[in-house]
């Protein structure tokens, strides 16, 4: 179905900037497990993030900042196992680089040795530049990640949209600016105003992808169980729904519940 599925070239940071020269769009999508990521890879996904959305989305807390290193690195695991073409990005969690740039590049560096990902996301700006730095130093790839960043909940007490005040808008935009200036290859805009993102994409050389930012910028991401209708308790303005997972699979289940107490299932030709 899709029409770039047709190279099957493993991509890299490198062909992602390729991408964004040329204007063509970057699609990520979030995984967090082998069988899905495979799926997700078949289809031509450019980057997989193995996201600390794993903490709401497959461990069922509030926040994402319950998840561990350890637990990243095993999501981590899983998916590379399935991916043979996209770029597997993983995210560093909640306390595991704020602390000191010592801490943050231990943490990343046990993700690339143990996971074999690709590359890892950290959230924030200026007040983690020189995390980011040591982390770059030592050749691993940084994706930035500005605006909503659900690690600061606490800080914002809310989810909604960031930036929209000049002042917020421009500390962004410097931030965005010295992201790339340091060497980070792709940055990430959550929930923030389109018009906004659209001016980071268009004065920075590096890779925009977006998730409530508009179409202005230079690729899109998404959490998979959201766009895929697994999780429908959460439906933001800047979620488009491909599928309702959670009916079929209801259904599925519901029909096989029905077939074992109906002793219908298994039948003559289903056992030994
Ligand atoms: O953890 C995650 O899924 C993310 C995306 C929302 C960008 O960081």
């Amino acid at each position: 179905m899709s029409t770039y599925t047709e190279d099957r070239r493993k991509v890299t940071t490198h062909r992602l900037t390729e991408m964004k020269q040329r204007g063509e769009k970057i699609a990520m999508l979030t995984a967090y497990d082998y069988s899905m990521a495979r799926l997700i890879d078949e289809a031509g996904m450019d980057v997989i993030l193995v996201g600390d959305s794993a903490s709401n989305v497959m461990a069922g807390n509030m926040t994402t900042l319950p998840i561990t290193l350890d637990q990243m690195i095993y999501h981590a695991k899983s998916v590379i196992k399935g991916v043979k073409r996209a770029l597997v990005v993983c995210d560093l969690p909640f306390g595991s680089y704020q602390g000191n740039s010592k801490e943050a590049l231990a943490s990343a560096i046990r993700i690339m040795k143990e996971s074999h990902a690709e590359a890892v996301k950290m959230e924030g700006g200026s007040e983690i530049r020189e995390s980011i730095e040591r982390v770059l130093c030592a050749g691993i790839p940084v994706m930035g990640h500005l605006g909503l960043t659900p690690q600061s909940i606490n800080k914002f007490g809310t989810y909604a949209v960031r930036a929209k005040e000049e002042a917020e808008a421009q500390k962004l935009i410097e931030d965005a600016k010295m992201l790339e200036q340091i060497g980070c290859f792709a940055l990430v805009l959550e929930k923030i105003p389109a018009a906004l993102a659209t001016k980071v994409a268009q004065e920075i050389s590096i890779p925009v992808i977006g998730i409530g930012a508009g179409g202005g910028v230079d690729g899109q991401v998404l959490v998979m169980h959201d766009m895929l209708g697994i999780n429908k308790g959460f439906s933001p303005r800047f979620l488009r729904r491909y599928a309702d997972l959670s009916t079929i699979i209801n259904d599925a289940v519901a029909h096989y519940i029905d077939d074992v107490k109906t002793r219908d299932f298994p039948n003559d030709k289903e056992q030994y």
